[in-house]
């Protein structure tokens, strides 16, 4: 396993798998103790601990000169048909298509939904602006709902609420890949005849109630964004879950072209058949997937090993009331894509920002809500006072999580957070 950025030697990081136990266990190495004394008694330089390493298996570049041997490089070639099949096999989808970003798998979702002009799509603020924007962009208007205090998602009980006669899509986003309570929310569609569209972009490998994040929903949309679990740069699928849509959505996927069907042989020439753009992943991006794809268990296991020596590790803190952990409810299980921690208010978790930078260790916040941002107060309308959000987003650190993060690093994470809170 090599990362893809060469970064000053990184000795300490790169340990072979460990069990999430075995991960917690080590946390109290005296090797970890964060800018300990060096032999000769000089203070040990403080190495970079970045939020996010982009991962790379090693089998990346194999699998980019196979695919240039193919003589296919732009989209849906061999590569992309094994990461669609793989991922209509291991999460139990109709049909995936591979898409150049998540974002593009929204924006095709829209245009699969047909929202149009003064088309109201259910949302909440607490999310990625593309969420919104993909509304946006058909003329929609995103309707921003409060999100729980548990797990910062959508707060199903108050989508009633926001519902109206323009109302057309629920939009759920699994955020840090915990899912959203999907059974209220797919209720609530089925009484007034709403789409469910999911944006998992963050929710590879996570489950609800057994359930592939991403399938629930008619259409559910990943990411593989050099930031999320499984990547290949910018890259992205939309999950097709109605049966009756995939030939439609094949055809958004390729430029509004009936292609798809030209090429399995069942039409002699292909044309202009709908609306659609060129929303296709390259065969050089899924040949990158591909690899990733294949050690797809091991980035899990690795990414829950460092999510659970947090979790452990931060659990004293937690009951002395100075942070709050995430919460996993017992019919989910996630994907340790973030790890968060929630402060007592802003200026508590801007402290703790700067006295983790102050030790080299970069955290970040989440997100700037959109119903504040200039184009959410433009575009969208708000149903219902957004205290959860708002709150949260002044309260919510996002810590360093990636693939080759050692255990000492985890514990010189938590070993800062304790110094300065
Ligand atoms: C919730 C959410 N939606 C959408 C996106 C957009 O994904 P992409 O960068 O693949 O377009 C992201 C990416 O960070 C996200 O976190």
């Amino acid at each position: 396993m090599r990362s893809i950025v060469s970064t000053a030697s990184r000795s300490e990081t790169g340990s072979a798998l460990t069990s999430p136990s075995a991960a917690a266990s080590e946390l109290a190495t005296p090797a970890a103790v964060p800018g300990g004394r060096a032999e000769g008694g000089s203070r040990a330089p403080l190495t970079k601990i970045p939020f996010n390493h982009p991962f790379a298996t090693g089998d990346e570049f194999s699998c980019i000169s196979a695919a240039i041997d193919n003589l296919h490089l732009s989209g849906n070639g061999p590569f992309s048909e094994l990461c669609a099949q793989w991922l209509e096999e291991s999460l139990g989808c109709k049909r995936a298509l591979l898409t150049s970003s998540c974002t593009s798998a929204l924006e095709m979702a829209m245009l699969l939904a047909d929202i149009g002009p003064g088309d109201e799509v259910i949302m909440p603020s607490f999310t990625f602006v593309t969420t919104a924007s993909s509304v946006a962009l058909r003329g929609g208007v995103p309707v921003f709902v409060d999100i729980r205090e548990d797990t910062l998602n959508l707060d199903e009980r108050q989508v009633d609420a926001a519902i109206t006669s323009r109302t057309r899509a629920i939009m759920p986003m699994h955020y840090a890949g915990v899912a959203c309570a999907m059974e209220g929310i797919s209720r609530i569609a089925r009484r007034h005849e709403l789409i469910v569209i999911e944006d998992a972009a963050q929710g590879i490998s996570a489950s609800y109630r057994g359930r592939s994040l991403g399938t629930i929903g008619d259409l559910g949309c990943i990411s593989f964004h050099e930031t999320k679990n499984l990547i290949c740069g910018e890259g992205g699928a939309l999950l097709v879950n109605r049966p009756d849509w995939v030939e439609r959505a094949e055809v958004i996927q390729e430029k509004g072209t009936d292609r798809a069907r030209f090429l399995r042989g069942q039409i002699d020439r292909y044309t202009w058949v709908d609306l659609g753009s060129s929303f296709l992943m390259s065969e050089i991006s899924a040949a990158f997937l591909w690899a990733q794809i294949q050690h797809a268990e091991e980035i899990l296991a690795r990414r829950m090993a460092i999510w659970s020596a947090y979790h452990e590790r931060l659990a004293a803190l937690e009951a002395t009331e100075a942070l709050r952990r995430p919460t996993i409810p017992v019919d989910r299980y996630h994907n340790a894509h973030m790890y968060y921690i929630l402060l007592e208010d802003r200026a508590s978790r801007d402290r703790l920002i700067e006295g983790l930078a102050n030790q080299n260790i970069h955290a970040l916040f989440h997100y700037i809500p959109l119903h504040s941002a200039p184009a959410g107060e433009r575009f969208g309308r708000t149903a219902g006072e957004l205290t959860v959000t708002d709150r949260m987003s002044e309260r919510l650190l996002r810590l360093p999580l990636w693939v080759q993060m050692s255990e000492s690093d985890v514990n010189r994470v938590c070993c800062a957070i304790e110094q300065t809170l």
